[in-house]
């Protein structure tokens, strides 16, 4: 059995618990759930994370974390948070406030960046806190990060922090991030019929991907051993940029994969094809894990992994 913290949080993962090699011949079938009601308030349950799984099995561990995001960036999803989860307009208006003031700050333009904290939200502050502590599980595996779904790329530049701050020294560790910078090429029946399961959801302005190399690129040379190439951006269809990148590049292992595409498709067609690459213990993370939104993420880990594996909470979600 899993340990549960003082927050409802897996506390536990011991090296014992992560096994030495996946064999997925060897996988039980003693699949274990853990789900455990947040401490959250509910006014604030809304935007924030509605369920939060993490997932092991014998030889590795799986992570799933599971949030609604982007509240204030697609209004069908609004009206879904609306209607579907315990919500408040006050608190949807109230973080387009803060979004306004955000866009008029006084604070001028040299301290700007490193104020930038004033404005975050919890829920955003707590992705960090999250992406730190599923990255500190990693720091004894060798192999690549890899993100799947990058959109504006904050998570990407959250990993590359992360990198900066633990292991800049670590050349190996690079990131790499997968997008079609035009959001969902297709869905399928799997993924569900909401108002965003639909080909070009999330999407970013033209040519974006230019501006995150370019932001990228200045966040590298802020950083130490700036000479040491640490991103990689693949655009195209996660599968196929996939499948080219493996066969140019036969070292690879992989320590973390992150999740983030949504849908059925493609993060089945990615997990299953990194499967022969990933580092014992290796993280597996999935963003939308037992997301009434898009159930296809889940649908994918199920197949991919579901066999034998155990869920696991991230701490502090819900
Ligand atoms: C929710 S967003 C990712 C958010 C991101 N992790 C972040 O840091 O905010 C989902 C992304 O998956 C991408 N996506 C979905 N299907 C894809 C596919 N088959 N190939 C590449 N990208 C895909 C979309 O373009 C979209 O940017």
């Amino acid at each position: 059995m899993t340990s549960m913290g003082p927050t409802g949080a897996q506390v536990s993962h011991r090296p014992a618990e992560i096994g030495l090699a996946f064999n997925a011949g060897r996988l039980r079938a003693q699949r274990e759930i853990l789900l455990e009601k947040s401490s959250v308030p509910l006014s604030s349950i809304q935007s924030q994370a509605v369920s939060d799984v993490s997932y092991q099995t014998r030889t590795r561990r799986i992570e799933y974390p599971t949030t609604l995001k982007g509240v204030n960036v697609v209004t069908e999803k609004q009206n879904f948070i609306r209607s579907t989860y315990p919500s408040s307009s006050d608190y949807l208006n109230e973080l387009a406030r803060l979004r306004d003031l955000y866009r008029s700050s006084p604070i001028p333009g040299q301290e700007f960046i490193d104020q930038f904290a004033l404005y975050a939200t919890p829920a955003s502050l707590r992705r960090f806190i999250h992406f730190d502590r599923l990255y500190q599980k990693i720091l004894d595996l060798p192999g690549l990060i890899m993100i799947f779904g990058v959109r504006w790329g904050r998570d990407l530049s959250t990993l590359h922090g992360l990198h900066q701050i633990y292991e800049p020294m670590n050349h190996t560790r690079r990131i790499l991030g997968f997008d079609t910078f035009a959001g969902f090429p297709s869905v399928t029946p799997l993924d569900g019929s909401t108002a965003v399961t639909r080909p070009g959801a999330y999407s970013v302005t033209d040519a974006y991907e230019e501006h995150l190399a370019e932001v990228l690129a200045v966040k590298m040379r802020l950083g130490s051993y700036a000479h040491i190439e640490r991103f990689e951006l693949l655009k195209g269809d996660a599968a196929e940029q996939l499948t080219q990148y493996l066969e140019k590049h036969p070292e690879t292992m992989v320590s973390f994969a992150y999740f983030d595409l949504d849908l059925y498709e493609p993060t089945k067609a990615c997990a299953e094809m990194l499967l022969p690459f990933f580092a014992s213990g290796a993280v597996i993370a999935f963003d939308e894990f037992i997301h009434p939104v898009f159930p296809g993420e889940t649908a994918a880990a199920r197949q991919v992994f579901g066999n034998g594996a155990r869920f696991r909470r991230v701490p502090m979600r819900a």
